[in-house]
């Protein structure tokens, strides 16, 4: 099975990380595939709405934590996750995310782009990116603030406290709170994709603001996670995940 499944029902695209034996931990082909999908999805006028979904035993565990020690040595974020943040920050069609279990890393920031995102009691949202000696990507810089306020942004993005489901929803990342995530999910895409399309794209543009601002924003985090990644405290994290004794 492919780590990316990517499925058409009528007006409504799926993209399901399928990596469960790794928590969805994120790698450049799993990036690589969501940044074509969402980016063709675009291209494509059957479609009205995207569902980004994970797996029962978790949404996404952030970056592939191997992928990042080799990011640190050749000191770039790579090319597929920069391909996967401006698809996100620049896709018209409205996105739906169905989070079940922990949201970690791009994991949550990816979340921040969504226009509904559905939750189960059991989801959790965390950034520990500065503990991890790297910093806050995906525009949530950006974004955050302005969804949360300052203070509620830095406790997630910089101190790496993580949200539960109510706190997410309280905090306006998570808009329902469903047992069945999937279900709710499909049904909020269904609804969306019910409305007249270009009334739905106007109005979201419109609310959205300029995408070439995230855009920019996604670019400025990159450059900045350039010293970081090859931190002494980042290579130390790292090391200490991939070599932790269970
Ligand atoms: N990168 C690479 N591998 C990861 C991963 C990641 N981000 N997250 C989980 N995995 C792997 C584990 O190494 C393990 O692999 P193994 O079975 O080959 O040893 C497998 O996924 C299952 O993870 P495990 O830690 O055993 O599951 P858990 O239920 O005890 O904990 C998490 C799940 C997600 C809480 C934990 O794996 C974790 O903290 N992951 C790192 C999250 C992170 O810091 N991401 C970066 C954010 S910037």
């Amino acid at each position: 099975m492919p780590d990316i499944l990517i499925t058409d029902d009528g007006p409504i695209r799926t993209v399901r990380m399928n990596r469960p034996e790794k928590k969805n931990a994120l790698t450049f082909a799993m990036y690589e595939a969501m940044a074509a999908a969402i980016e063709d999805a675009g291209t494509d006028a059957d479609l009205r709405c995207l569902l980004i979904a994970g797996q029962p035993s978790g949404f996404c565990a952030g970056n592939d934590i191997g992928d990042f020690v080799q990011m640190a040595q050749t000191g770039a974020l790579g090319t597929p996750i920069v391909r996967f943040l401006h698809a996100l920050a620049r896709c018209e069609k409205p996105l739906v995310a169905a989070v079940e279990g922990n949201a970690i890393g791009i994991g949550t920031t990816m979340l921040m782009h969504c226009d509904q995102v559905v939750a189960a009691p059991d989801a959790k949202l965390s950034t520990p990116f500065v503990a991890l000696g790297l910093l806050p990507e995906a525009g949530s810089s950006l974004i955050a603030p302005r969804l949360m306020g300052h203070a509620r942004a830095f406790s997630l993005l910089v101190m790496g406290h993580p949200l539960d489901a109510a706190a997410a929803k309280e905090a306006g990342i998570v808009n329902t709170i469903a047992d069945d995530v999937d279900g709710e999910a499909l049904k909020t895409a269904r609804e969306i994709a019910a409305l007249p399309a270009q009334g739905v794209l106007t109005a979201r543009r419109l609310m959205r603001g300029s995408a070439e601002e995230i855009v920019a924003r996604i670019d400025a985090e990159a450059e900045a996670f350039k010293a970081r990644i090859a931190s002494p405290e980042a290579r130390a994290a790292f090391s200490a995940f991939l070599n932790r004794k269970r």
